[in-house]
């Protein structure tokens, strides 16, 4: 099939790109500075010529902090330029899948989000997904895929920052214990998503909403203990290295997260008969692909 990604020198964007080229899809990644996706001529233009069966929409303005800020440059990116790739998806009578996350949710359930419980963002990165996610049901063909908790070898993420810190030598870290949700490597991720536009581009009644995360359920600090155990085994952490539990409200931030935001994965498993991939797995795979100069033994 015909794949056009967007924001595909993001995090996932470009470890779904690599997915679709390995399997011998025809696929057109572009980033911003070949497809602004908030201009949206430039997008009419190009999805015309492209002609795509598939557009994954990796794009987005995704520094939740910055959003509070700059609610209106996050819904330019995130909700606006979505309703130009929903328009261009018709015209060329393609399938839009949207890349949306967990923070649409305000976090107070006890069990894991099903795709239709009420949505209601508690923040402004929050609020532009969702309006995205409404702009991408203009889309004839479509899939919302909410996911969250991101980490692959290609972007900034939590994973990074905590094997940062260790290899600078620090030997305490401390993270919350109070959010609970699932991390996601973005690899699996890719799979899930090449999984279900297979599905859909030849049964568009199955599109609509989907949750997609790896599991198990964690807490952030479950997480980092993970990431730290991943590091000493390798060598690069000093054995006395210990994660400390704290709370969210020690780490005040512009903008709120939600408490739990476990996502069910029931429909996704239904519809694709597969599982959830393993973070744990994802860890260790992560661990494997980073290039072996970046390891400092302390
Ligand atoms: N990261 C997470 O934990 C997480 C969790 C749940 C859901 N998600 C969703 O998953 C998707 C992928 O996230 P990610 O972490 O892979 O994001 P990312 O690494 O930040 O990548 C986003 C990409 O979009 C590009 N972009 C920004 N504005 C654009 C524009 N106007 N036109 C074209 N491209 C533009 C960025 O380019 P520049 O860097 O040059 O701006 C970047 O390459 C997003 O929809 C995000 O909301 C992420």
């Amino acid at each position: 099939m015909r794949f056009l990604i967007t924001g595909n020198k993001g995090m996932l964007g470009s470890d779904l790109s690599q997915a679709l080229v390995e399997r011998g899809d025809e696929v057109f990644g572009v980033d911003k500075d070949v497809l602004d996706i908030t201009d949206a001529e430039a997008v009419e233009r190009f999805v015309g010529e492209i002609l795509p069966d598939v557009i994954v929409n990796c794009a987005a303005y995704t520094q939740v902090d910055d959003c509070e800020a700059n609610e209106t440059a996050a819904s330019k990116v995130n909700a606006w330029a979505v309703e130009s790739l929903a328009d261009a998806a018709n015209r060329v009578d393609a399938l839009l899948v949207q890349i949306s996350t967990d923070f649409v949710f305000d976090g107070s359930a006890t069990r894991p989000y099903e795709i239709n419980d009420p949505v209601a963002p508690i923040s402004a990165y929050g609020r532009s997904k969702l309006e995205g996610e409404e702009r991408a049901r203009i889309a004839k063909r479509h899939v919302v895929l909410r996911t969250s908790w991101l980490f692959g070898v290609r972007g900034w993420n939590f994973l990074e920052a905590i094997r940062k810190q260790v290899l600078l030598g620090r030997t305490e870290l401390r993270v919350v214990t109070d959010q609970r949700g699932c991390p996601t490597y973005t690899p699996h991720l890719a799979s899930a998503i090449v999984r279900l536009a297979d599905i859909v581009r030849n049964s568009p009644e199955l599109g609509g909403i989907y949750h997609y995360s790896d599991a198990p359920e964690c807490t952030w600090f479950d997480f980092a203990t993970e990431i730290v155990g991943a590091m000493k085994r390798e060598g690069s952490a000093a054995p006395g290295t210990q994660v400390l539990p704290t709370t969210s409200a020690d780490f005040p931030r512009p903008a709120r997260r939600p408490a739990y935001s476990v996502l069910s994965t029931e429909r996704y498993r239904r519809v694709t008969g597969c599982e959830p991939e393993s973070w744990l797995d994802g860890i260790a795979e992560y661990f494997e692909r980073l290039p072996s100069s970046s390891l400092t033994a302390k």
